[in-house]
């Protein structure tokens, strides 16, 4: 049985020009979504619509730059007025830095902290109104790192935590209007985030991030993996969780 959970729902997918985004948005439309893509790089999202209007789904692109308030806002309320409401925001977009604490410049901690949780919030408080409307939800990104903190990438894991306790406090303040708010923490998947990332000379090697444990996929996940996890919390299925943080890691952090 094919699943048709967003049958007719407008659905927001930012970061859908490639990796997890991508995957989530071409899975939120198999299931009769209703498209809306947003990322900063317009080629790769085009590229998102052309797979999803293959599939004979429907798709919007959105060109913004979660650097700059004032495109994530606007960004946001274009993406209202496509069809004319919200039904979903599945907010992935999202950058990785690694370096040496002690060589981290003021100007990377601070770019880290805007794309990765500032956009986050501004998303958020620009689309509550219209999901309060529909009885929508915000499905979050955050990482594993958010939970348990990454050597090397203290701006990161910071924002990461930061994402989980938007996403619980907004569940708890908004649940009396009907909007749910959950957070998918991945573990390493294999996207360009995780493989264009650059060594940090002298690193020691015990401090990077553990593997994988699940057989097969020590390597990581393929985005597909993480698809049904974000399909799963925007869906009916879960109409009674909210505030929940998913961790989807193959057993990187149990025992
Ligand atoms: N890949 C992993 O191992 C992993 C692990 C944990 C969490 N995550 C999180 O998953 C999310 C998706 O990452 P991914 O692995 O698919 O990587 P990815 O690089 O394939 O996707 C990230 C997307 O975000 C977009 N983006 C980056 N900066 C932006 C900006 N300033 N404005 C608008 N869009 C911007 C990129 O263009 C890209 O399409 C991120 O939030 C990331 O932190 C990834």
């Amino acid at each position: 049985m094919t699943l048709r959970r967003f049958d007719g729902r407008a659905v927001l997918v930012t970061g859908a020009a490639s990796g997890i985004g991508r995957a989530v948005a071409l899975r939120i439309a198999a299931e009769g979504g209703r498209l809306i893509l947003a990322d900063r790089n317009s080629d790769g999202v085009a590229e998102t619509a052309t797979s999803i209007e293959q599939l004979g789904g429907s798709a919007a692109c959105l060109r913004y730059d979660a650097l700059s308030d004032d495109e994530t806002a606007a960004m946001v309320d274009a993406a209202i007025s496509v069809y004319g409401g919200l039904d979903a925001v599945l907010n992935i977009a999202g950058v990785y830095h690694r370096s040496h604490f002690e060589a981290l410049a003021p100007a990377d901690w601070r770019r880290i902290l805007t794309i990765n949780l500032d956009s986050a919030f501004l998303i958020a408080q620009r689309a509550l109104p219209a999901l309060a409307g529909s009885g929508g939800n915000i499905v979050n990104t955050a990482s594993i790192a958010g939970l348990d903190g990454l050597a090397y990438a203290a701006p990161y894991a910071a924002a990461k935590a930061g994402i989980v306790g938007l996403t619980k406090s907004l569940a708890a303040e908004f649940a009396h209007r009907g909007v749910r708010c959950n957070v998918v923490c991945p573990g390493r998947v294999i996207t360009a985030i995780a493989t264009s990332v650059q060594p940090v000379a002298d690193a020691r090697p015990d401090l990077l991030s553990r593997p994988p444990r699940l057989l097969g996929m020590e390597q990581g996940a393929r985005p597909e993996d993480l698809a049904g996890a974000y399909a799963f919390l925007a869906s009916d299925d879960a109409r009674f969780v909210s505030g929940a943080e998913l961790v989807v890691d193959g057993a990187v952090q149990v025992g």
